[in-house]
């Protein structure tokens, strides 16, 4: 809800009369006492919730947290703007789609100041990052930034900015773009790729981890 801040629906409430019903008398329906009302900030922007708005965010959290459950790991998704500027944010929301051809997809919050430059792109590259790059998650989940000041990167075949020193890239071109609720999905098919052994940055229920390899099950 952006911005919402829209008329406060009233409760509705039948007044009844202590000396019960009777057809002559009139009976009123009030409107006067506004619902409940949880105000908070969300990336700048004031979220008003009405109805049962404590219900409304402890469902959230919980779902939240249940998806926090599956350990990801973390990417910097990066394209070109109308006018040639490098764009780009963190994400977690990357998966493989399909082998071949070789498809992969992420989803961008609609809010995202840079949805348009995303749609509008002719294509994108997925930068997967090392356990050394906490800081660089930090910077580009940062709406409020320069977020490639001091950040090294040379151009992927569409232009989107392959960032160096990373875990691995995938360079794509868009292949589709659907609206999945409050998210865009992007398809991207891979037209290049590259990695190297390291260790990933891993995020799960909230916070950063790192790659504890598991011993034999004995
Ligand atoms: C670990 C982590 C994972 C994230 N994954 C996503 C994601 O998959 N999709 C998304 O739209 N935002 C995701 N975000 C939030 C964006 O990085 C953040 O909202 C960013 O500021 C958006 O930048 P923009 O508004 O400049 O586009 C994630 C943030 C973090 C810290």
């Amino acid at each position: 809800m952006r911005n919402h801040t829209g008329p406060v629906e009233g409760g509705s409430r039948q007044h009844k009369s202590r000396l019960g019903p009777a057809p002559h008398r009139r009976r009123y329906v009030f409107n006067a006492r506004p619902k409940a009302q949880v105000i908070y900030m969300k990336k700048n922007i004031i979220h008003v919730m009405e109805g049962n708005p404590t219900a409304e965010v402890n469902a959230m959290h919980n779902y939240r947290r249940a998806l926090g459950q599956f350990a990801t790991g973390i990417t910097i998704v990066t394209a070109l703007d109308a006018q040639g500027k490098p764009v780009g944010l963190t994400a977690n929301s990357f998966t493989s789609v399909s082998l071949k051809p070789r498809l992969i997809s992420w989803s961008l919050g609609k809010e995202s100041k840079n949805a348009p430059a995303f749609l509008e792109a002719e294509g994108f590259c997925v930068n997967i990052l090392t356990s050394r790059q906490q800081v660089l998650s930090d910077r580009f989940a940062n709406g409020g930034i320069d977020k490639y000041e001091g950040v090294d990167w040379e151009p992927s075949t569409c232009g989107a900015p392959k960032l160096k020193g990373v875990a691995a890239n995938f360079e794509c071109r868009l292949h589709s773009a659907i609206e999945a609720g409050d998210h865009y999905m992007f398809l991207g098919e891979v037209v290049e790729y590259s990695s190297q052994i390291v260790d990933p940055l891993l995020f799960v229920a909230g916070s950063y981890a790192r790659v504890e390899r598991a011993s034999a099950a004995s």
